[in-house]
């Protein structure tokens, strides 16, 4: 096990949702799993008036993300936890003199003899984040000359290329980029870092990973959910800025990127860099028209219970032009994918929760089994990222007997065969990694920067290009009709169930 220095955790916005949700659970468990340093303490930082108790109160004793745990634990091993959390009272802005603030943790360093490394947690609104930094260094508590200071930011990280450049303009003022862990919790996810091993520990895929082999690739990412109470965010944002310009680039970029010469961070994310700038971007109206859908949900009634549509959704404007549903499909111009067609989507309100990456591969050049099933089914590789979490091949078989029928079989692996090992929640890995220093699933500047250069264009064209359509789906259903006829040269969308493989394969019992 790495060792983790010493440290404090400073989080601003603490009295928010994420650290209750989130955050102080992640720390919960690492703090169970004896992972947490030996001297450590965590600083909520927010504009609410609370005491110390007050917030162990509400993120530890009375959390209802932890009242399981707390009750199937010991009293002592609870208080072991909260009495390493503290709180401090900003006032009544983020921007103040933030000399009581030193003070105070000037204070824990010293009770808990934590030393000078500290990790600030953003979990702000993103327009604070440049205000909060520069407090932090008018008071000089970004200084590394007595332990190293790190930042840690949520998403949005931006709201365009443009924003997210002066965002890292105005962070790069008071930290230094390798100071700057952008968090993106899709990153955190054991099956997401399976990908890079699945492709470059194996030497079965990476040998048919490219133009001559592969079809298309579709990644989905559905949610049953709709936008929950976060309407007011939402509609501002959409399903484009949501998911896709952050999680599932991420997961292109995984999906395209060249091997790396080896698995330290940077190496890992120099090539990520080089995968989503070979993304082509779309500036062709007619292109943007042919290859973009947006799509908001409408009313319907699923099991019998009615739901709402979008548009009367609390905090959503009722004329609404925000979408819930996105599916692009694009190309990547390069030598190993040139003429492969990316079809992603994300989408809330769909009929279940889902995320999988599906490698198509090309038929045979040659068909000898002329007449069989197998003529019209691809040979697919199917990696799921949630739920059910695996990796699924299907791929022909002969049907014993006489002649050559051949039926498609599965071969899978699932994580959840593995009962004996601890499969550690995404914030919990990501805020261990950046106590650790390892910035490896976090994105770097560069890398949100070239995601945002892929989805300005269609941004742009979705606000103010000719033609453009908002199509509506019943909440519940797998998006508009008209999304089928995307990727219709290549087929249909694999609308996946809850389990990974939602056919049983083929099988002869007896
Ligand atoms: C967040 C989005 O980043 O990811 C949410 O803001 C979305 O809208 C969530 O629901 C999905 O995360 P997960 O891990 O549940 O797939």
């Amino acid at each position: 096990m790495k060792k983790t220095d010493n440290q404090m955790l400073v989080i601003f916005g603490a009295s928010g949702d994420l650290t209750a949700r989130k955050l102080i659970p992640s720390l919960f468990n690492l703090y169970l799993a004896n992972q947490l340093p030996e001297n450590f303490a965590v600083l909520g930082v927010s504009r609410s008036d609370m005491s110390d108790e007050t917030f162990r109160d509400r993120v530890v004793y009375e959390s209802e993300y932890l009242t399981k745990k707390i009750k199937d634990l010991g009293e002592d091993k609870v208080k072991g936890f909260a009495e390493k959390l503290y709180y401090e009272d900003l006032g009544d802005s983020y921007e103040t003199d933030y000399g009581p603030l030193r003070k105070r943790v000037e204070a824990l360093k010293e009770k808990h003899n934590t030393s000078g490394n500290i990790i600030y947690y953003l979990s702000t609104p993103p327009t604070l984040y440049e205000t909060v930094s520069q407090c932090l260094s008018d008071v000089g508590m970004n200084t590394q000359n007595n332990g190293w200071k790190r930042l840690i930011v949520e998403k949005p990280f931006g709201y365009s290329l443009e924003t997210a450049q002066e965002l890292n303009k105005g962070l790069h003022k008071y930290f230094k980029e390798h100071q700057i862990y952008r968090i993106d919790h899709y990153l955190g996810k054991e099956t997401v870092q399976n990908l890079l091993v699945t492709r470059f520990s194996n030497s079965i895929f990476e040998p048919l990973w490219n133009r001559n082999y592969i079809q298309h690739v579709e990644i989905t990412n559905a949610e049953s959910v709709g936008v929950e109470k976060r309407g007011g965010y939402y509609d501002k944002s959409g399903a484009l800025r949501d998911m896709f310009q952050n999680h599932l680039l991420q997961l292109v970029s995984l999906v395209v990127m060249e091997p790396p010469i080896g698995a330290d961070a940077e190496e890992i994310r120099n090539e990520k860099v080089k995968a989503l700038k070979s993304l082509r971007i779309m500036t062709d109206e007619q292109e943007l028209f042919d290859h973009t859908i947006r799509a908001q949900y409408v009313a319907s009634k699923i099991d019998g219970k009615d739901v709402k549509g979008y548009r009367e959704e609390d905090g959503v404007d009722s004329n609404s032009t925000t979408e819930t549903y996105a599916a692009i499909k694009f190309f990547v111009d390069n030598w190993r994918w040139h003429g492969v067609p990316f079809y992603v989507r994300t989408a809330k309100r769909m009929p279940t929760k889902v995320t999988e990456i599906v490698i198509h591969f090309k038929k045979p050049h040659h068909q000898i089994f002329k007449g069989s099933e197998m003529q019209e089914m691809d040979n697919k590789l199917i990696i799921r990222i949630q739920p059910d979490e695996g990796i699924l091949i299907k791929f022909g078989v002969k049907v014993p007997g006489q002649g050559f029928k051949v039926e498609r079989a599965n071969l899978d692996f699932y994580y959840s065969s593995l009962a004996e090992t601890y499969v550690m929640e995404a914030y919990e890995r990501l805020l261990l990694d950046a106590m650790q220093g390892d910035a490896t699933l976090y994105a770097r500047a560069d890398e949100v920067e070239a995601a945002w250069e892929f989805v300005d264009p269609i941004l742009n064209y979705w606000e103010k290009g000719k033609d453009v359509r908002m199509y509506g789906y019943a909440a519940g259903a797998w998006g508009p009709e008209n999304a089928d006829d995307l990727i219709e040269e290549e087929g249909y969308w694999r609308n996946p169930s809850e389990n990974l493989a939602d056919d049983p394969g083929y099988c002869v019992i007896c």
